[in-house]
């Protein structure tokens, strides 16, 4: 009988996890939450929130039941608000108003305006509440919002297409295409998710990316900013990313010498597709460091960053252990020589890898998709 209890409340949070989803790619700067009211052992309500700026979860899920939800069960994968700072009323009144009699949540809301607050408030209303419920499931569910609201800075996921030996490119530069269509089409419901794809000035250059999403709604119209790093100097100005409708969402960070360079006329262009400038002051020659760009966008409310190469960026970010996750794609192909998806790193010894925790692996279209999470990462 217990065991069929815990198995009720796991699938029951495992359906916030999947509500929650609706909402992912949509709701940034907000967390992914999903809520369902179960009374006498059964589903009465369900919903998750859709959008910033709209209902959360908790409101949709009473909202979605006509009759009464007094002494019933609400599961939400994250612990309700309690603070009147922001655009809709705290859910805590409205749970405690409608005579919910417990609630279960998968993980405490680190925002510091909520974390606890927001059990501790529901228990003082005699709510029973427990907290924890497949927490971690609930915690890589949320890996940006828990990164972002803990660090103020973005979370960075990596993504390589490469050939089974390990290049992104020829010995000529040419990378199109290495995975399939299968594997881009994968991409492009990635880089929904994020806030900001970026690339290195190189792969600007010798591949023109739109870095768009080219996807059905909800997705369609969504614009993730495109971060371009290098030397607007060296920059073809006849990019897509600068020319095309979304150029506003185009962001050059260089180093703030290079950008004291940058001749007039072309500064003058660039400002009038109302592409963005972020200058950092130059490390070494032409270099900016990552981590001080990492902290600007996420002063620019940019929680999460796709970046998508090349190797002189993916080098960067591993060496310094920047990454929060990789995605490998791999085709069944070689290419013998050609360009490393990582130039260089700072490691001698084997003992001084960098480690990765293999979270999955999925086989698809003659492609495989290797998913990790960085070890020991502080
Ligand atoms: N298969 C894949 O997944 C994939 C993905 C992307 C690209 N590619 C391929 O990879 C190749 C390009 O890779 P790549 O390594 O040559 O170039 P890259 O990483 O695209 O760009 C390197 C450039 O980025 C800028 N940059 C890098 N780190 C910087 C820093 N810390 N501060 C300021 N600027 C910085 C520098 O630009 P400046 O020189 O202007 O200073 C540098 O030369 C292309 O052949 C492309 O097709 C493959």
């Amino acid at each position: 009988m217990q065991n069929s209890l815990i198995n009720c409340s796991d699938s029951h949070m495992r359906r916030c996890f999947e509500l929650a989803m609706g909402g992912d790619g949509l709701v940034s700067p907000n967390p992914l939450v999903g809520a369902l009211l179960v009374k006498n052992g059964k589903i009465i309500g369900e919903g998750f929130h859709v959008e910033s700026g709209q209902h959360h979860a908790e409101v949709n899920t009473i909202n979605s039941v006509k009759g009464s939800i007094e002494g019933s069960t609400l599961y939400c994968n994250l612990e309700p608000c309690c603070h009147t700072n922001k655009r809709t009323p705290p859910c805590t009144d409205l749970i405690i108003s409608r005579g919910i009699s417990r609630v279960v949540i998968s993980n405490l809301d680190p925002n510091p305006l909520v974390s606890g607050r927001g059990v501790e408030r529901l228990r003082q209303a005699g709510i029973e509440v427990s907290v924890g419920l497949l927490e971690e499931k609930g915690h890589l569910l949320n890996e940006v919002f828990f990164k972002y609201i803990t660090t103020k800075r973005p979370f960075v996921h990596l993504k390589v297409a490469q050939t089974i030996d390990g290049r992104i490119a020829t010995s000529s530069g040419h990378s199109k295409w290495i995975t399939n269509q299968s594997s881009r089409a994968r991409v492009h419901q990635l880089r929904a998710k994020y806030d900001a794809i970026c690339v290195g000035r190189e792969t600007l250059n010798l591949d023109n990316p739109q870095l768009t999403v080219r996807l059905d709604p909800p997705y369609r119209g969504k614009a993730p900013y495109r971060v371009i790093l290098g030397n607007p100097n060296k920059m073809n100005l006849d990019s897509r990313v600068f020319n095309d409708s979304l150029a506003d969402r185009t962001i050059v960070a260089c180093s703030d010498v290079e950008l004291s360079k940058l001749n007039l006329t072309a500064r003058n262009l660039l400002e009038s597709r109302n592409v963005k400038f972020i200058e950092i002051d130059e490390t070494r020659k032409g270099k900016i460091d990552w981590a001080k760009l990492i902290a600007r966008l996420g002063e620019c409310m940019i929680t999460s960053l796709f970046i998508e190469g090349g190797s002189g960026i993916y080098s960067d970010l591993i060496s310094n252990r920047l990454v929060d996750r990789l995605s490998i794609f791999i085709a069944p192909k070689v290419f013998g020589s050609g360009k490393n998806w990582l130039q260089y790193t700072d490691i001698d010894r084997v003992e001084d890898s960098i480690g990765f925790m293999i979270e999955d692996v999925k086989t698809f279209d003659q492609q495989i998709l290797v998913e990790m999470l960085p070890l020991n990462k502080e």
